[in-house]
């Protein structure tokens, strides 16, 4: 089965609306061209709407970085699925490794007390992954061992647990239109990418998870992206990878040439 690439822009913590309005202007001529692959950029919440506004008609789709479970109520600060399908919101990421307290470069600051404040477990995650089912959003679920993991061997182990976890009670009806983020926690913004043939059997690893709980079927429509590090110059070999189905970009999604450089290497 031939699944369609999916490049997404996760610009995390940077953008005003005017610097998003901005990137999106000069993004969309640059990959005007690129109808074999689906992107999306994924702002902030402050910036979903002028961002919604900006990509109108460019084809480029709007993703958010998370989101709550429930659809209204006495959750300050939170945003319900219904919340973002009103801005035109199409892809949520959920369970992102900076979500979850798990950092590739820790901060002075950041001391177990401090990073149990970012939140995301697998329990959360799979809250949120069935509420924005549940109100039609496309989640981008993203999975990864950190750097210690990885040197214990336990990153497969990591990976299949987080599937398990994020997946548990997920109707199979839904499962075939998942994406799965394969994001190495050492590899994100450290510029040290994942081997692009590790990446590929991680991805692996990640779809015969889904394989496990729901058949082959829908494991070969699942799609699989690799994040941490991914740049102009290592896109075009990790998305010839037959496990790899896109990409997660940080990084270089904040710049227009850059990210229209990787979107055009999976084209
Ligand atoms: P970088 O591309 O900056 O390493 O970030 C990857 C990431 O976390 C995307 O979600």
């Amino acid at each position: 089965m031939s699944r369609k690439l999916i490049i997404a822009g996760n610009w995390k913590m940077h953008n005003t609306t005017a610097q998003a309005r901005a990137l999106i202007t000069d993004l969309a001529p640059l990959v005007a061209g690129a109808a074999s692959v689906d992107v999306v950029v994924c702002p902030t919440y402050t910036a979903l709407a002028t961002a919604s506004d900006a990509l109108q008609g460019t084809g480029i789709m709007l993703g958010a970085q998370d989101v709550f479970w429930k659809d209204k109520g006495a959750y300050t600060s939170r945003i319900s699925p219904s919340m973002l399908l009103d801005l035109g919101v199409t892809y949520v990421v959920i369970g992102h490794s900076e979500c979850r307290g798990r950092f590739g470069v820790p901060e002075p600051d950041f001391d177990e007390a401090v990073l149990a404040h970012f939140g995301d477990s697998d329990a959360t995650v799979n809250r949120k992954l069935k509420a924005a089912l549940a109100a039609g959003l496309k989640p981008i679920v993203c999975v990864g061992e950190t750097l210690s993991e990885r040197r214990q061997g336990e990153a497969d182990a990591v990976v299949a647990s987080q599937v398990r976890g994020a997946l548990a009670g997920i109707d199979a009806d839904a499962v075939p239109g998942l994406v799965l983020a394969y994001e190495p926690v050492w590899a994100i913004g450290t510029g040290e990418v994942c081997g692009s043939d590790e990446a590929d059997r991680i991805c692996g690893v990640a779809r015969a998870t889904v394989a496990e709980l729901y058949g082959a079927e829908a494991a070969e429509a699942v799609r699989v992206q690799y994040g941490g590090s991914v740049k102009p110059d290592n896109a075009a070999e990790l998305l010839g990878k037959p496990n790899i189905d896109g990409a997660l970009v940080g990084g270089a999604a904040l710049k227009a040439g850059d990210f229209a450089a990787i979107v055009n290497a999976g084209a």
